[in-house]
């Protein structure tokens, strides 16, 4: 099942380790944390159903996009498009297993693109979800000096899994994360980075 599915049919809302009004206010959390001062020009890729966008229309200047338009059909207040436009922007989000839900052969691609539209001194949010799941692998936050930041995440590098989330009355859907050597493939477009126990 595809992520516009899960969404569509409700699952979506199940698929969290919490229930889902606290992953969004955690969303919310976590994107103005990481915010640049003042009402940054802010682009949310992979948006989902942009719930926590939604919630953040007017404290940034957020413009949503995702492979499937059900944010914006979920919340048609929400600035979304189908592209990236062609400009820079003062804030990239792509949290809640964005780049991971990407097969790894087009991450490189994939994040050559969000710091292609990233303004110099910009900020990139990338989270990677797996610290919501018990898998094994490493937990760490990085912090980017170039103000890359990186959330917890466990660094599954070496293969894929399957997450299927059962809902009785809704069904069942299944969604796939790929491996990930994210300090690596970070290695090539960022500056040194700290990392944060
Ligand atoms: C786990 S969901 C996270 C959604 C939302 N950020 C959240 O945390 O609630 C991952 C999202 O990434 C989107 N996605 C996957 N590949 C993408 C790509 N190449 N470009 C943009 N979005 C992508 C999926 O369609 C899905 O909506």
């Amino acid at each position: 099942m595809s992520y516009a599915d899960a969404i569509e049919s409700g699952i979506y809302k199940y698929i969290w380790s919490m229930p889902f009004e606290d992953h969004l206010a955690s969303h919310k959390l976590r994107i103005l944390r990481a915010a640049p001062a003042g009402t940054p020009d802010t682009l949310s890729v992979g948006c989902g159903d942009g719930g926590a966008e939604a919630a953040l229309v007017g404290k940034l200047q957020i413009t949503c996009q995702d492979t499937h338009d059900l944010a914006k059909r979920l919340h048609p207040e929400l600035t979304f498009v189908e592209k990236i436009p062609d400009k820079k922007f003062d804030y990239i989000v792509a949290i809640g297993a964005v780049l991971t839900s990407v097969p790894t052969e087009e991450q490189d691609a994939f994040l050559e693109k969000l710091f292609s539209h990233l303004k110099p001194g910009g900020t990139l949010l990338l989270g990677l979800g797996y610290y919501s799941f018990p898998l094994e692998g490493d937990v760490r936050e990085y912090r980017f000096e170039n103000k890359t930041v990186l959330e917890t995440y466990h660094n599954v590098t070496d293969y894929s899994f399957d997450v299927t989330t059962k809902v009785l009355g809704l069904g069942e859907c299944t969604l796939r994360y790929y491996p990930c050597d994210v300090k690596a493939k970070l290695a090539k477009f960022a500056g040194p980075f700290r990392i944060l126990h």
